[in-house]
């Protein structure tokens, strides 16, 4: 049986992107103020771009940033000024935007081939966040097919249990076919101290009541994986829509 889940239901994603910038901007400091650092993990697609556009709206002085390292949680096989790569769209609307500086940022290396741009991320991963690699806040979206990072239904990354990063191979209409991403795995999501989902949008609605409310069908949902000691899903009233029980926006 999964460990209850807590999610926060807002009436759309901009007060859920307001509500992700509140608990970044808490996280963040208190990583820091323990730590000196905070180690940050971005997922891609389009959910996370409201975030950052508030992000750079609130101006650096909002968060502690030149004590945040940014790590990814998967990248396309594809190069960094790519349309499709997750590092390329977090430059453009993210890290230019604040000029945040190179040295803390550590893009996956989607030019490379993904088995050694894999190892190449495992090793600088584990070299600078020690062995198991402990992100402070990893921030993840889910598909409409209940993927998330590049864990995608029926891959074999899904029966990953040693390695933290790998070139898992997919096959899904969402990625048009069969391409091969480069990918945290459920493992090292799930050392994080902290978890945090934005779903947002009516086509996430049925697989996000599977993944919260359903059966335990990890190979069909793989965000059933994700189960770190603190997880928290932000949803949209649009993707949660489907799910029995009534959420509200309150921590
Ligand atoms: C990616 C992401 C992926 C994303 C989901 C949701 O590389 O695309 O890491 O896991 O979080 O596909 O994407 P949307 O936010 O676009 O719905």
């Amino acid at each position: 049986m999964r460990a209850r889940h807590t999610v926060r239901r807002f009436d759309n994603l901009d007060a859920l992107s307001r509500a992700a910038a509140d608990e970044l901007s808490d996280l963040a400091r208190a990583a820091v103020a323990a730590r000196g650092t905070c180690r940050l993990a971005l997922s891609g697609g389009s959910t996370p771009k409201h975030l950052f556009e508030l992000l750079v709206q609130a101006g650096r002085p909002a968060l502690p940033w030149d004590q945040i390292e940014l790590w990814w949680v998967d990248e396309r096989a594809v190069p960094p000024d790519h349309a499709d790569s997750n590092y390329g769209m977090a430059r453009r609307t993210l890290i230019d935007p604040l000029g945040l500086a190179g040295s803390r940022i550590h893009r996956m290396a989607g030019e490379l081939d993904p088995e050694a741009a894999a190892q190449a991320y495992a090793h600088a991963l584990v070299g600078a966040l020690g062995t198991p690699p402990v992100f402070d806040l990893v921030l993840l979206g889910m598909g409409p097919d209940g993927h998330t990072a590049s864990l995608f239904p029926g891959s074999a990354g899904l029966a990953e249990t040693e390695r933290w990063v790998i070139a898992n191979q997919v096959t899904s209409p969402l990625v048009h076919g069969t391409a091969t991403r480069i990918t945290l795995t459920a493992p090292a999501i799930n050392a994080a101290r902290h978890v945090r989902f934005l779903v947002a949008g009516a086509d996430k609605a049925g697989a996000l009541a599977e993944v919260l409310e359903g059966a335990d069908n990890p190979e069909r949902f793989p965000s059933q994986l994700i189960a770190p000691a603190d997880l928290v899903w932000l949803v949209d009233a649009l993707a949660a829509a489907s799910l029995k029980e009534r959420h509200d926006p309150r921590r």
